[in-house]
């Protein structure tokens, strides 16, 4: 074959497109009933956005990025994350805050591909923009929580952290800049880059190394400030009373630079090395970031093939042909035109019907009806045209009965005759 499709995409075929606008279709309701509203934002933005704000010690920034210079020298990226172009299109376009945004949109990611990662894959992102109280912070969890149980994700469960405000977090990045310094030589190479960069990310390091230095660490825990703290316990005391478990897990900072205080990860422990079904936080900064007024903010994302992974498990999507109800079978160059008017008609009446407009006898025809998994044709020759009446056979059973057009509308109109 000459052409294949690009390392780290794939091919979504029809019955995982179909599986993924029932997805949507369910989120979309239950995001409607909680005040969202949709946005879809340019697949491609100026690289700065992303650089400014996903951040420039993320691996998304330095190693992820589809970055491209248009024909106008243009310095542009393909969307790795929704997050920040939300936040753009809100102040570019004044939009009044609070407001909640969500959407469906596919990302570019370089990473290496394995089961879970793909180069392209899509999220749907929900972003509530101007709420800094920690019930935004609860309503968003137990909403996602809800989402995914009605999805059906398998051995799901939660993990939450707080990474604190800029006034806590510059004491304790710096007694851990120190600790890194003293273990500077025992670190890989981009933990030595990230140290300097943003301390915080070396806990997304998955060298074996570096993750046993850094559980001598110090606790970020005993560096917040009373207000973090209260934030967080009141999030999780809200989590408690309404019955969400969690784990905390002091090492999770996320990867990407915007988030403060809440930080939070589905997982689901049927989904092997990329277990992350979702991921999310706060990020109270983003927006004085990009040049807006200060305005916190909380969301999450989740990628749709992992969440349709974890919720239908591997190999469900295998494709097979699917059945036609009914195909009506032209024989010769007038029946073809009347089986149009014929097929406009009968789709008019809520009938899924095709039909098969390529030349041939009778066994012909039929063969392509079985070719093309077909339940029942109608047979249209000349003296079916000149009486009205059509054949009708069942093409498992071989059965044939003459109908006439009302007839074959009380057959297919009713559930029986929709399907074989
Ligand atoms: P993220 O954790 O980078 O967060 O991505 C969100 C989700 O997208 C992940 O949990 C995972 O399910 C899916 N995902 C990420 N990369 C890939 C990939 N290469 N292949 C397949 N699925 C992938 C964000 O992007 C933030 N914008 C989330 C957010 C919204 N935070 C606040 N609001």
């Amino acid at each position: 074959m000459r052409y294949r499709r690009v390392k780290g995409t794939r091919d979504i075929l029809p019955h995982e497109a179909e599986a993924r606008r029932g997805l949507e279709s369910q989120v979309h309701e239950q995001l409607s009933k909680a005040g969202f509203l949709p946005i879809l934002t340019p697949t491609f933005e100026y690289y700065e956005l992303y650089q400014r704000s996903t951040g420039e010690s993320s691996d998304i920034v330095t190693k992820e990025m589809y970055r491209f210079q248009d024909m106008g020298g243009r310095d542009l990226a393909l969307r790795p994350e929704g997050t920040p172009s939300v936040m753009r299109a809100v102040l570019e376009n004044r939009l009044k805050i609070p407001i909640r945004l969500w959407y469906v949109m596919p990302m570019f990611r370089q990473d290496k591909p394995q089961k879970g990662r793909y180069r392209e894959h899509t999220q749907v992102g929900v972003e509530v923009i101007g709420e800094a109280e920690p019930q935004a912070d609860i309503e968003l969890i137990k909403l996602g929580f809800d989402l995914f149980t009605l999805m059906g994700i398998k051995g799901m469960f939660l993990e939450l952290n707080t990474i604190g405000c800029r006034e806590c977090r510059s004491g304790y990045t710096e007694q851990l800049t120190g600790f890194l310094k003293e273990h500077h030589d025992e670190l890989c190479a981009d933990c030595k880059v990230r140290m300097n960069r943003n301390p915080l990310r070396v806990f997304d390091c998955k060298v074996a190394s570096c993750q046993s230095i850094l559980k001598q660490a110090p606790s970020q825990r005993d560096h917040l400030c009373s207000a973090c703290i209260e934030h967080f316990d009141a999030v999780k005391a809200g989590l408690e009373r309404f019955s969400i478990p969690y784990e905390e897990n002091e090492r999770l900072v996320r990867g990407l630079d915007y988030y403060s205080r809440t930080v939070i990860e589905f997982k689901s422990s049927t989904l092997g090395a990329q277990d992350t079904v979702c991921g999310g936080g706060r990020y109270d900064y983003l927006m004085g970031e990009l040049g807006g007024p200060p305005t916190a903010a909380v969301g999450f994302a989740f990628g749709v093939e992992r969440a349709l992974l974890a919720s239908r498990g591997e190999g469900i999507f295998e494709f097979n042909q699917s059945s036609i109800p009914l195909l009506l079978l032209p024989l010769g160059d007038e029946a073809k035109v009347y089986s149009l008017e014929l097929l406009f008609k009968l789709r008019e009446a809520g009938i899924g019907v095709q039909a098969e407009f390529r030349s041939g006898n009778l066994s012909k025809q039929l063969k392509r009806a079985n070719t093309r998994n077909a339940c029942k044709v109608l047979i249209i020759g000349e003296n079916e045209i000149a009486s009205g009446k059509f054949i009708l056979r069942d093409m498992q059973t071989g059965d044939q009965q003459e109908v006439g057009f009302d007839e074959l509308l009380n057959l297919f109109c009713s559930a029986k005759g929709q399907s074989c």
